[in-house]
């Protein structure tokens, strides 16, 4: 008769009706041991002592086996051995020291697994990075979600890049940029200097800044370019929409440091766009939310289908990449109808307008000539139409609500939102070009250019050496063309 020592445990009926044979009592557990270290007369004398009471011991390890009994105490040349002479993959069966063979010969069954039972297989060290030679130095051949393991170094060297952005020091910008860029494509966490030494786009000295900000959680240099009055009152300034770098430097000169100081300076005359940017100042500085870019989807969506019942509005930007929050939200609208897309862009606007939500629109008429092409000029500004707007977004239009400051009791809030207006045989080029991120379409560009003598731009893509325009009718056919891997937009956030 079996002695279960926890009798409230429920005998399965295979299990009571077993229980008169010394044979095969457990059949759910079949062991095997491991002859190395154990020896062979040992391992007979612990088979049969098994074996007597009713255990099942195989003597080969063939995929029947559940439990491996070992006396090899060094794990990794255990592993080594059931790698070579398992047939199927030995982590999916028990590897167990000797001291559960021993428990459940003494419990006469089979004891529960513990954790102090098993022998367990040696993974490679955690700290050590995934292969950092296989970082490349072009962001289009990394994949960079928005999950960033090293913000607080990225954002280190992005003060620096906008320090050196503001003292007209474009190489300088453009390294730090690429730096931050490479940091926050990495899927593990920098906790050495030493980890980064092989990375592209970071040298010496950043190695040294990367030392003191882990040493120290700061960095000395950046801690001071943030409380530098230059820098803060342009970050200011260029902050409001319609104020570029070279206004804010003419009211840096001119002595002024904040808000009212520009207000109140009669020679100033500020352009429809800052006025706008100033007096929506507190709305659009906030983010925008993926709810709240959604719900403007919906809005634009139905502007487009009341003027143009086959029009296509495409959502793109930061949105398209995932993230959870912007500074605007941009969209793509076009019409398979040639030559209609400007048209469908201007009565979109009058909608709104009509709607009573439009707050601001500074509209741009395509200057781009498809009689034109091929066109060999290459530039960063598209020329398709499109129109920078504010808009107004109700409450009730967003789901969960709007995202609004403390204390503000208003039920609408004002938003920056862009559309751009390709024809639709540029839709893919546009597409690639407005989803972003700068650093990935800079990047695009550069290895366009350095790694296959081609031009790429919003508009068309460009084969130097075969000297013709490559046509695309999705971004697929675009990383194609390039002889890259297909880059989803999510992985796009470089
Ligand atoms: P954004 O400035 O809107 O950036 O430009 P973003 O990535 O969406 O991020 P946030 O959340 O709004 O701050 C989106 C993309 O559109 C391109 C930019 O280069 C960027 O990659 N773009 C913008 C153009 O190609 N042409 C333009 O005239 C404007
Ligand atoms: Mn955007």
């Amino acid at each position: 008769m079996l002695r279960w020592p926890h009798p409230k445990k429920r005998l399965r009926p295979e299990e009571t009706t077993l229980s008169r044979s010394k044979k095969a009592v457990f059949e759910d557990v079949h062991i095997f041991l491991v002859e190395r270290k154990m020896g062979r007369s040992r391992r007979s004398f612990l088979t049969q002592l098994a074996r007597s009471k009713g255990f099942v011991v195989e003597d080969v390890l063939s995929d029947a086996v559940t439990h491996v009994v070992s006396e090899d105490s060094e794990a990794s040349s255990l592993w080594a051995w059931l790698k070579g002479h398992s047939p199927s993959d030995p982590s999916k069966m028990h590897v167990l020291d000797i001291s559960w063979f021993t428990d459940s010969m003494k419990e006469r069954r089979p004891v529960a697994v513990e954790t102090k039972h098993l022998i367990q297989d040696v993974l490679p060290e955690v700290s050590t990075p995934p292969s950092v030679v296989a970082v490349s130095q072009y962001a289009c051949q990394r994949r960079t979600t928005t999950e960033n393991h090293n913000k607080t170094l990225t954002d280190a060297f992005e003060v620096l890049a906008e320090n050196y952005e503001f003292n007209e020091m474009e190489g300088q910008c453009l390294a730090f940029r690429r730096a931050a860029s490479v940091l926050k494509s990495l899927s593990w966490q920098v906790r050495s200097s030493h980890q980064v030494h092989d990375l592209p786009c970071l040298g010496e000295t950043m190695e040294e800044l990367v030392e003191e900000i882990l040493q120290y959680g700061r960095s000395f240099e950046v801690a001071k370019i943030l409380s530098d009055e230059r820098f803060q009152t342009l970050k200011g300034f260029t902050s409001v929409f319609g104020v570029g770098l070279k206004t804010a430097e003419k009211w840096y000169r001119r002595g002024l440091r904040t808000f009212p100081d520009v207000m109140a300076e009669p020679s100033i005359r500020l352009n429809r766009m800052q006025q706008s940017g100033f007096l929506h100042y507190g709305d659009i500085s906030r983010h925008v939310s993926k709810a709240e870019a959604l719900a403007l989807g919906n809005i634009i969506d139905e502007a487009v289908h009341a003027i143009a019942p086959n029009g296509i509005l495409t959502l793109t930007g930061g949105f398209r990449r995932g993230k959870e929050f912007g500074h605007d939200v941009d969209f793509i609208v076009t019409t398979p109808e040639r030559g209609q897309e400007e048209g469908l862009l201007t009565n979109i606007i009058k909608h709104l307008k009509h709607q009573g939500i439009l707050l601001f629109c500074d509209f741009q008429p395509s200057s781009f000539d498809l009689s034109k092409l091929p066109s060999h000029r290459f530039e960063a500004m598209d020329h398709f139409a499109k129109c920078f707007l504010i808009l107004k977004l109700e409450g009730h239009q967003v789901e969960g609500g709007l995202c609004r400051a403390e204390g503000d009791s208003r039920d609408w809030r004002a938003v920056r939102v862009d559309l751009v207006s390709p024809p639709l045989d540029r839709f893919a080029f546009t597409l690639l070009g407005w989803t972003g991120s700068r650093q990935f379409e800079r990047d695009l560009r550069r290895f366009a250019r350095l790694e296959r003598r081609m031009l790429l731009d919003n508009h068309a893509l460009f084969d130097k050496t075969k000297n013709e325009f490559l046509a695309a009718t999705s971004e697929k056919d675009i990383f194609a063309h390039l002889g890259l891997e297909y880059i989803e937009p999510w992985q796009r956030n470089a």
